[in-house]
């Protein structure tokens, strides 16, 4: 068995994914997820590229100290000092420093030429090596570049001190034979290759990301990276949980050996799914809704007469567990702060009880409260940033039917704390009540994106809705969880909206106090 290090960038590939933006908290909190799920190594963001994106690299380079963290920094001395502030506090400060490689990216994106590209590579690696404990170098489109050339530049950033050298599939371009060539070339051909560990990325524009991981390591590399549920630019990067429980299924013919929990793949799909707004196709691999589902008589026979002739995961391996009822409408304080610890939730005393309230309210309307309902709920408390600066839900009503017009009529405080109200009708029921709350809300605002699923199952499911917005010019993500769908579709909206408000609050503090 051959040890293979596990490098997430669920955090920053990851958050690149059209119309996700996540917060400081929602960040920590799936920081904190992949500590328990055992990557050696994350990628918490890139800190030159807003003072967001720092303070959550900071953030999290402060409270993770089981997992190394890491930060992503062009070329450029800034992006490295930016790094270096933002990751100084981490146990083991490690940057991630990036440039391209292919005729393509060199000639028309950079305009340098190729001695021009290693002496920079070069010099901003040395620079970083007198700062960082570990530097990783990234050749960008590197599976697009000449391998002589490669080979070059990969034996300079190596005898300027970096330790591991990553070299993307940036377009999701290479197949498995050529991706795997490239490492096995890079294996031979570097002669000080052995003093560093090579690193695959690898996107999945032909669907071939987790195949090509695999045929890296299968050529040489020590480490993939990847992210969860395979989220990330376009079609995404390679899906952690996939290769993970391959790994683990088919050890005679994979035989490497990671870090990962895998009973912790279920909890950090959702959560990672949850705060990002990105749905799981119900099909896919390991994580969907349907992976474990056998739909035709056949299988469902062979199921119930050897669960092997159908199934060759348990659903147990992921941390499935059939979605355990726990607490009802008589449980008391102590029990419920049990089970949120149980759950693996550090909560405040605020948001414990703030959460218990959530919790009871729910037990009045739903028999069995679930471990699913109790995630959501326990994750919108976590996440929640600031209870200033808000537009809050104080009343709605919306009638509708077949034969009449959608109506809404909505009751708002504002971050003034004035009360408002409006009706609005619609087309539909829920275009009503967003049109209500657009008149209600002294923002410019327009709605991309809808979607409404349930937590769990049964009649009574929580329902939980998404939007994408843009607020005023700017990508905003909301999410909202209700036992009525339309409850939970304008606590969506009124979430993307107060997200704006407190990412503008927030921007605010930081120029009054910058300028003092
Ligand atoms: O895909 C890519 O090339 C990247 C680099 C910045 C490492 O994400
Ligand atoms: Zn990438």
């Amino acid at each position: 068995m051959s040890k293979i290090n596990i490098f997430d960038t669920t955090l920053r590939d990851g958050e690149q994914s059209p119309g996700v933006n996540l917060n400081k908290l929602e960040k920590l909190e799936i920081a904190k997820q992949l500590e328990r799920f055992g990557v050696d190594r994350m990628e918490a963001g890139f800190p030159a590229s807003s003072k967001g994106d720092f303070e959550a690299v900071k953030m999290i380079a402060d409270t993770i100290k089981n997992t190394s963290v890491t930060g992503l920094a062009r070329s450029v001395k800034t992006d490295i000092d930016a790094a270096w502030d933002a990751l100084k506090g981490a146990d083991e400060p490690c940057l991630h420093v990036f440039i391209a490689t292919s005729p393509i990216h060199m000639k028309y994106k950079l305009q340098k030429s190729p001695e021009e590209v290693i002496k920079l590579a070069v010099d901003m690696v040395s620079y970083a090596s007198k700062k960082f404990s570990k530097v990783q170098w990234s050749a960008e489109d590197a599976s697009r570049s000449d391998l002589a050339f490669l080979a070059q530049i990969i034996e300079k950033v190596i005898d300027a001190g970096a330790s591991v050298i990553n070299l993307p599939d940036t377009v999701g371009y290479g197949t498995p034979a050529d991706y795997g060539h490239m490492f096995k070339y890079m294996k031979e051909n570097v002669p000080n290759i052995d003093k560093a560990i090579l690193s695959c990325h690898c996107h999945n524009d032909l669907g071939l990301a987790v195949a090509n991981s695999i045929a890296a390591i299968q050529n040489g590399a020590g480490q993939i990276e990847g992210t969860i549920n395979g989220i990330g630019e376009r079609a995404g990067n390679a899906s952690l949980e996939e290769l993970a429980v391959a790994f683990h299924i088919r050890s005679d013919e994979y035989p490497f050996e990671t870090n990962l929990n895998l009973i912790e793949i279920k909890r950090t799909s959702d959560l990672v799914s949850k705060l990002t707004g990105m749905h799981i196709q119900a099909n896919k691999a390991i994580v969907g809704k349907n992976a474990f589902a056998h739909e035709s008589g056949i299988h469902q026979d062979g199921v119930l007469k050897h669960a092997s002739t159908y199934e060759i995961i348990t659903p147990e391996l992921i941390g499935l567990s059939s979605n355990i009822l726990f607490l009802g409408k008589h449980s008391g304080r102590h029990a419920f702060g049990d089970k949120v610890k149980q759950m693996g939730f550090e909560l405040s005393e605020d948001k414990l009880k703030e959460a218990f309230g959530k919790f009871k309210l729910l037990t009045d309307s739903k028999k069995e409260v679930t471990d699913d309902d109790l995630f959501t709920i326990l994750t919108e408390i976590q996440t929640d940033s600031s209870a200033a600066n808000k537009y809050e839900l104080k009343m709605f009503q919306v009638q509708y039917g077949s034969n009449n017009i959608p109506t809404a009529s909505v009751e708002l405080l504002t971050p003034n704390q004035d009360i408002v109200q409006e009706a609005c009708t619609g087309s539909g029921s829920v275009e009503a009540l967003y049109a209500t709350l657009d008149k209600l809300i002294d923002e410019e605002l327009e709605l991309i994106d809808y979607q409404i699923s349930s937590v769990g199952g049964g009649r009574d499911a929580l329902a939980e809705a998404h939007v994408q917005m843009v607020v005023n010019g700017e990508q905003m993500n909301g999410r909202g969880s209700a036992q009525d769908v339309m409850e939970a579709s304008a606590n969506a909206f009124l979430n993307a909206v107060n997200r704006y408000l407190i990412q503008k609050h927030t921007e605010e503090i930081r120029k009054v106090t910058t300028n003092h």
